[in-house]
């Protein structure tokens, strides 16, 4: 039977009850972590968010009544206790923060009983994901998940002081907004009042931030929710949370600032790490060819290594017919992998092909300086030195080299330097590497839809240096943006925003809008544009990867309090699901069955 409250007061959460008050009484609730029963005493380790604190009932202590509801006490049991703080008469308990006292119950109340859970509350959990989030209530009580959870509030607090600080206005936009396709797939609301229209779910608060600094609020915060429907990864929700900011009067290297010393709060008050400044600055160019990727992990080297010129005579056809169709040959040397079974460098081979390579060559350097490789009976001897030589290879070393059209190659070693990494245990969660990527393309060619697309969004300004190609050659043009990356994880990104509007016109007219089909759909803001607008930038972090790398998880659903599964559907509550078809007839909306679905 559950008691009340009724006239007791909390005095100290579990962790609180110190040395500092021994010999005075404390009232404490939270549930039972596990109770001993040692006949004539029980011992009773209680928890709550702040950690776990010894409790013992004898009964010439706490009364017949009391002990014989400590007798029933069982996991999960809600309870308060009364009772004065000792020094611990047992062993002192080092792996606790109460390790050395123990608290002796006077009284205690059963707040709640509870069933059996479906599986142990405890730290490290081995439990399988599935069933943790089928229970994610039970799953968030769990030491590490509270610890994260926890973590993610203090970051929001710190930024929102931060920011504050800084003359940041904090100001809400709306989640039912208006679709506008360019971008990830949107998650649409059907409306009931128009019958066969939709909103659209913000993907983020971009255009309304643009909006605030036409409207003179000139430095805007705030904590957004986003929806995007794409495919789930690690590192991906369909809703997340961006801490997302833009500031009117600013170039890059303003925006870049006060996040740098965002950045730097926000690691030393939680993580006590001191970050760096200024953060490194890399070019989109230069982090492509060195690390094959545009958010390079910065923890190790194992830079690529451009050999097109030294084997582009050679008599290797998938070298020479790389080449020849434009790309280029390259590869990573993973030192002192020389002696990697024939085995593990297969799976290295079916590893790349996963990224779309045809193929691994492989030179594999033995100690004694010769070497196997999979491809020296195509080359002489002299092409085989040279890149050795050009890999920097050693006496133990492996060299992996993809040949194909650059971009594929980057994809494919910038993959496998990471795999490699991982494997050869480079990889350290407590160093935190930042460097900002900038100079990213303004525009990325889309095979499907034979026309470019923007790679940040169109609204991102052109460097100045490179307007005079956007219509001649809007490949080639560089962009204001920036992304700030730490460990090898995006964690935000943004970008100066076009104000005048005859490049906003040009940036249409690349991405093959005529000026109708942009005032279709962004006419609010382009219309916005003609009432005096500020030049303005800003930047959005993912709040989800930035807690998940500062708390050394590897999925941002160990920040999520709710998270979904790769299918984007809740194992907890089973959303989405089917609703009643007087809501659906209210708007309007019929389901085509699957057959008719898949007849299109
Ligand atoms: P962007 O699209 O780069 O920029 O998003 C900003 C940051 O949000 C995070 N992020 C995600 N996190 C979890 N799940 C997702 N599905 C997801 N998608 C993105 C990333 C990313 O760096 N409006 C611009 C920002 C700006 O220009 O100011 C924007 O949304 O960490
Ligand atoms: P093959 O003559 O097709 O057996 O290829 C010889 C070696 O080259 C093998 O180790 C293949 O894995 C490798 N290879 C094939 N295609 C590529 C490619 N595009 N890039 C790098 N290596 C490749």
């Amino acid at each position: 039977m559950a008691e009340s409250m009724k006239g007791l007061k909390r005095s100290h959460r579990c962790t609180e009850v110190s040395n500092a008050l021994v010999d005075q009484t404390v009232t404490v609730m939270g549930w039972v972590q596990k109770s001993r029963n040692k006949g004539g005493i029980i011992f009773v380790d209680l928890r709550d968010r702040s950690g776990i604190l010894q409790v013992i009932f004898e009964e010439a202590n706490c009364g017949a009544e009391s002990f014989a509801k400590a007798e029933k006490l069982r996991a999960e049991f809600v309870v308060a206790i009364t009772g004065k703080v000792a020094k611990r008469g047992g062993a002192v308990n080092e792996n606790l923060a109460t390790g050395d006292i123990e608290v002796i119950a006077s009284d205690i109340r059963i707040l709640s009983e509870a069933d059996t859970p479906p599986f142990p509350i405890e730290e490290n959990s081995k439990t399988k994901e599935e069933l943790r989030l089928k229970y994610r209530y039970l799953d968030l009580r769990r030491p590490d998940l509270q610890k994260n959870i926890m973590l993610r509030s203090k970051v929001a607090t710190l930024t929102r002081a931060f920011l504050a600080e800084e003359g940041f206005i904090e100001i809400e936009t709306p989640t039912l907004c208006k679709s506008t396709p360019e971008g990830a797939r949107d998650y649409l609301v059907p409306s009931r009042v128009h019958p066969g229209t939709f909103y659209a779910l913000p993907q983020s608060p971009q255009i309304y931030k643009q909006l605030l600094m036409c409207s003179g609020y000139d430095r805007y915060f705030q904590i957004a929710r986003c929806y995007r429907d794409e495919d789930l990864r690690a590192d991906r929700q369909p809703e997340f949370t961006q801490m997302d900011m833009e500031l009117s009067f600013v170039d890059v290297d303003d925006v870049i600032d006060v996040n740098e010393r965002l950045l730097a709060k926000l690691f030393k008050e939680t993580l006590d790490v001191d970050v760096k400044l200024p953060i490194q600055r890399m070019t989109y160019k230069e982090a492509m060819e060195r690390f094959g990727s545009d958010k390079p992990d910065l923890r190790f080297g194992m830079e690529l290594c451009d050999i097109t010129d030294v084997v582009k005579d050679s008599e290797f056809v998938v070298f020479k017919g790389a080449i020849e169709n434009g790309g280029s040959v390259r590869g990573i040397n993973a030192n002192g992998q020389g002696a990697m079974p024939r085995k593990k460098i297969d799976a290295l081979v079916d590893f790349a092909k996963g990224y779309g390579a045809k193929g691994l060559a492989y030179i594999a350097i033995n100690e004694d300086g010769t070497y196997k490789s999979s491809f020296a009976k195509f080359m002489t001897e002299e092409e085989m030195v040279a890149i050795v030589e050009r890999m920097q290879g050693k006496p133990g070393d492996l060299l992996l080299f993809a040949a194909d059209k650059t971009k594929l190659v980057y994809d494919v070693l910038g993959a496998l330097r990471l795999e490699l990494a991982n494997q050869m245990g480079l990889l350290d969660k407590n160093e935190y590497r930042f460097v900002w990527i900038t100079e990213f393309p303004l525009l990325e060619w889309n095979e499907d839809l034979g026309r470019y697309q923007a790679m940040h969004h169109p609204f991102t300004m052109p460097m100045e240096e490179d307007l005079e190609f956007i219509d001649t050659d809007p490949g080639k043009v560089r962009a204001k943006a920036y992304d700030i990356v730490l460990n090898g994880n995006e964690i935000g990104g943004g970008s100066v925003r076009i104000h005048q509007n005859d490049i906003q016109e040009k940036m249409f007219a690349a991405l093959g809008f005529t000026m109708e089909q942009a005032y279709e759909q962004f006419g609010f803001l382009l219309n916005a544009f003609k009432y005096g607008v500020p030049p303005h930038a800003g930047l959005a972090y993912g709040l989800d990867r930035l807690v998940m790398l500062m708390a050394k998880e590897d999925s941002i659903r160990d920040v999520i309090a709710f998270p979904k599964v790769k299918d984007a559907s809740c194992l907890m509550s089973e959303a989405p699901n089917v609703v009643d078809i007087k809501q659906l007839e209210e708007l309007g909306i019929a389901i085509a069955r699957e057959e008719e679905i898949a007849e299109g």
